[in-house]
């Protein structure tokens, strides 16, 4: 696997960009949320997510990623990128061919990241905050995010969709795999629980399952919706197609 922060040209506005140990990157912009996770759980992040999940996410993660139909040769931009665990579920769908890309602001996702995925050459890490405009130097098939979307500021989840649209090819797919929106009052227990339990502290995860993402994502240049529905209904893979702006 090659690591590279070349391919970012020089209109990147990111401060933190390429310096693998700056500091400033490990601030928390948005100390209401959960997915700017501390050193522990960045640093033991899969194995907590299994035992908290009693291995329901790995298993959830791998039929959401077989359920975006990644045709060999896909060019895939996975944003918020984590360990690399799911950049290595998608390369086997590649056949040796096309790439994928992960973005992640951590240092320590970015090691675990490159020692996952060291087998395949087609799939490298770029440190790069995904909140803030950036600029890469290819266009994708497809962009994926997975678990990072929830977490932010409504304004700031549309600097996100503009940067998701500004790297995808015409016709290419936005991948977000993320709560569905669902009315957590009125949610059978064995969702509420666990929600309040993970999200209690993320007011941006009760904002985002209460809106309507699909109108939202039409006023953003995408369309062409499909939807795969997980856990009941509360969880979902939302495809949604670049139909330009
Ligand atoms: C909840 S984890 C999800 C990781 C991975 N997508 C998964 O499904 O396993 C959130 C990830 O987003 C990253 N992250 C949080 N804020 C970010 C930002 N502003 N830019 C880039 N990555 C960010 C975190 O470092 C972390 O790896």
């Amino acid at each position: 696997m090659a690591r590279t922060s070349s391919n970012i040209n020089d209109n990147n506005t990111n401060p933190n960009h390429g310096n693998r140990n700056s500091a400033s990157s490990q601030t928390r912009l948005y100390p209401e949320s959960m997915v700017e996770l501390t050193p522990f759980i960045l640093k033991y992040y899969d194995r907590l997510l299994d035992i908290g999940t009693m291995g329901f996410y790995r298993a959830f993660i791998r039929t959401a990623i077989r359920s975006m139909n990644i045709h060999p040769g896909d060019a895939i931009l996975d944003l918020g990128c984590g360990t690399g665990r799911n950049a290595c579920y998608m390369v086997k769908y590649l056949g040796g061919k096309g790439k994928i890309t992960g973005l992640d602001l951590s240092d320590i996702m970015g090691n675990q990241f490159e020692s996952k995925c060291s087998r395949y050459p087609n799939v490298q890490f770029v440190k790069q905050r995904i909140d803030q405009p950036f600029t890469l130097k290819e266009q994708y098939d497809k962009v994926f995010m997975s678990f990072v979307f929830h977490g932010f500021p409504h304004d700031v989840r549309k600097i996100i969709l503009q940067n998701a649209l500004d790297h995808l090819k015409e016709g290419g797919t936005l991948n977000i795999v993320d709560y569905a929106e669902f009315d957590i009052h009125s949610a059978p227990f064995y969702t509420r629980i666990p929600f309040n339990i993970v999200e209690g502290k993320c007011k941006y995860a009760y904002d985002f399952i209460a809106k309507d993402w699909k109108s939202i994502l039409e006023g953003h240049g995408f369309g062409r919706f499909q939807e795969t529905f997980f856990a009941k209904n509360h969880l979902r893979l939302l495809k949604a197609a670049k139909i330009g702006e």
